[in-house]
């Protein structure tokens, strides 16, 4: 099947489209890098297209070498793709052109009837010129626009092909003859509106438009909007209006942008304090957890009985620590699970269950299908996303936002921080809504909650410690990391980062199971990174994780141990020492990542590679 996680921007106003569109499409290359294409309308019935295989820089070099002039106008769109199937190449690039070459398509989803639409248009005499599910789009819009009740109406238009697509998808489309309006439709794939003065924006996510306008629109599932320079208008497929749901966009412009770093990811590491301020502000009020939408009754979140964690990659390593602070606090037994797997294994599910869906982009294909799984069984579902109106929120029954901010590194850095004290404020708003904690004794868990981000900051000073080791382990050949308890996410998330960014072997493991096979691993020199439980909190454990140290360092490992300051006995088996500040055990995974994050995207930089680029990611994974 042929599928893509894309940036999509579109374009109607007073500046330069070219601009526009290209700066917008900077904004979202994190979606996808594969390739990236433009057509703009330039008011004299024609369409100026340009596309290029691979990074936006390309497209804007094919730009430069046609020369700017063929690209005049106010009003366009373009595309930054990331290609699941299909080769990355020029001619798969987007737009898409009908046979006119009067209309063109951007997409972002998957077609999944495409085959049979294909086979219609092609039994029709109609050639394609691309491998892409995207292409049919242009073709049948093209159609509906030549001839029966939607000629010479583009939003009709689309609106009759938007109706017989399955799967996902954004679309936005543009018609040479028609300079004035752009016309876009989405199903569970992102979409919003940016309204300024005199321009109107349409993209995958409001980072394309925020240096123009804060004010955006959602649009709905299976809706259409159809914009003009001086507004837009939302309706269904059929063309019925619907109320829309406007918004501010509380960031701005330098959020988005590097900020003098040497790249995205380690602005967004450095910017964890507030991010974690900002997710627990405003969530916990007169003693209580405040969420940002919720639909589930007081009642029914009493008769909880069981609570599943669903979520991907980071998300998940987040949601396994959300197990430890749920049933220590509230007395519910917790299953944390991979969405991918989820509604696979046909888990026992009904009212009584709570489903946790952490995600931070709020579209993954995986995690959102275990959504509407749990709630084809009944089950109450809760959204944790960092993405304001995403899908996954949207189908839920109740939301909490983490206020995080635009994450542009391709890998999550703040985010899970932010999924970390979320989770949290869940387990707190649990442990209220069934009496199994005080009002004192929840007051007296979100103080500590709310002392993190200035732990947080004490130990972003590791930074230039974390900096210089990274220099000295980039060549190594595999890296293991061990921890217990709260420590052993932690320890998964150390070696997904590392994976992801440095290319290189890497595996977490729960210290104790190290005896029973992984440390066959260990040999001369190997670095193996030991997250340290608290000393005071965790005393058995610590003597324990002791006791795992000296055995791997008998075999030759080289120890990377990030310990609590002050935390004496460890120091003699620590080949390299990070120190880190005494918080209490389940805040620990908050302070305990940060040099895990800089030490990935350090040996990356180091190995040359691109750390906010990572090859074969994308930011959004919208496939399942
Ligand atoms: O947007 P989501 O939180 O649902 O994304 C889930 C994962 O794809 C994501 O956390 C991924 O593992 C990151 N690249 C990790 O850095």
């Amino acid at each position: 099947m042929l599928g893509r996680v894309c940036g999509i921007v579109g374009y109607l106003g007073h500046r330069s489209a070219l601009d526009v569109v290209l700066q917008g499409l900077g904004r979202l290359e994190y979606r996808g890098y594969d390739s990236a294409g433009i057509a703009l309308l330039d008011g004299d019935g024609s369409l100026a297209v340009q596309r290029s295989a691979g990074a936006l820089s390309n497209l804007e070099q094919r730009v430069a070498e046609d020369g700017r002039e063929h690209f005049v106008g106010t009003g366009g769109m373009g595309h930054t793709r990331w290609a699941t199937h299909g080769a990355p190449t020029d001619r798969n690039a987007h737009p898409h052109r009908d046979s006119t070459g009067k209309v063109a398509v951007v997409h972002n989803g998957i077609i999944e009837n495409f085959a049979e639409l294909r086979a219609e248009l092609e039994n029709d005499g109609i050639e394609l010129s691309s491998d892409t599910d995207s292409e049919v789009v242009a073709h049948l819009v093209g159609r509906a626009y030549a001839a029966g009740p939607a000629a010479g109406d583009l939003t009709a238009a689309l609106g009759i092909v938007a109706a017989r697509l399955s799967g996902a998808f954004t679309l936005v489309v543009t018609h040479a003859d028609q300079h004035d309006k752009i016309v876009a439709a989405r199903r569970s794939s992102p979409l919003v509106v940016g309204v300024g003065e005199g321009e109107t924006f349409v993209a995958s996510d409001v980072a394309a438009f925020i240096e123009h306008t804060r004010n955006a629109v959602e649009l709905g599932q299976d809706q259409l909007v159809t914009i003009t320079r001086d507004g837009y208008l939302v309706t269904d497929f059929a063309g019925t209006e619907v109320e829309t749901r406007p918004f501010s966009v509380d960031w701005d412009l330098s959020a988005a942008e590097k900020g003098g770093h040497d790249y995205f990811m380690l602005k967004e590491i450095e910017e964890q304090p507030e991010a974690l301020s900002n997710t627990l502000r405003g969530h916990f009020a007169d003693g209580g957890v405040v969420l940002d939408e919720q639909r589930i009754s007081e009642q029914d979140l009493r008769d909880i009985n069981k609570v599943f964690v669903v979520a991907c990659g980071t998300a998940y390593h987040s949601g396994l620590l959300a197990k430890y602070a749920i049933e220590h606090w509230c007395r519910i037994p917790v299953e944390v699970e991979l969405a991918s797997e989820f509604r696979y294994r046909d888990p026992v599910l009904g009212r009584d269950t709570l489903v946790v869906a952490i995600s931070q982009s709020g579209e993954t294909a995986d995690t959102l299908e275990a959504v509407r799984h749990a709630r084809t069984q009944h089950a109450r579902v809760l959204a944790i996303s960092n993405t304001n109106g995403s899908q996954i929120p949207r189908e839920s029954d109740a939301v909490l936002y983490t206020h995080a901010g635009p994450e542009i590194g391709v890998a999550a850095t703040k985010t899970f921080l932010a999924q970390i004290a979320a989770n949290y404020l869940v387990g707190l708003a649990l442990a209220q809504a069934r009496g199994t904690k005080y009002t004192d004794e929840l007051e007296h868990e979100f103080a500590e909650l709310a002392a993190m981000p200035d732990a947080v900051r004490s130990v972003l000073e590791t930074v230039p410690q974390v900096r210089e080791l990274a220099t000295r382990m980039c060549d190594a050949k595999a890296v293991l990391f061990l921890g217990r308890h709260v420590g052993y996410p932690v320890a998964l998330e150390g070696a997904l980062k590392l994976k992801e960014l440095a290319y290189m072997h890497a595996e977490g493991f729960a210290a104790g199971e190290l005896k029973h096979g992984p440390i066959a691993l260990i040999e001369d020199g190997l670095p193996v990174v030991v997250q340290m439980p608290s000393l005071k909190g965790h005393s058995q454990l610590h003597a324990k994780l002791l006791s795992n140290i000296r055995e791997i360092q008998a075999r030759g490992a080289r120890t990377i141990v990030i310990a609590e300051e002050g935390d004496e006995a460890v120091r003699p088996f620590a080949d390299e020492l990070i120190e880190i500040p005494a918080v209490p055990t389940l805040l620990q995974p908050l302070v305990s990542t940060v040099p895990l994050q800089v030490l990935a995207a350090e040996i990356a930089r180091h190995r040359g590679y691109d750390v906010d680029k990572p090859r074969n990611l994308a930011k959004s994974v919208t496939v399942e």
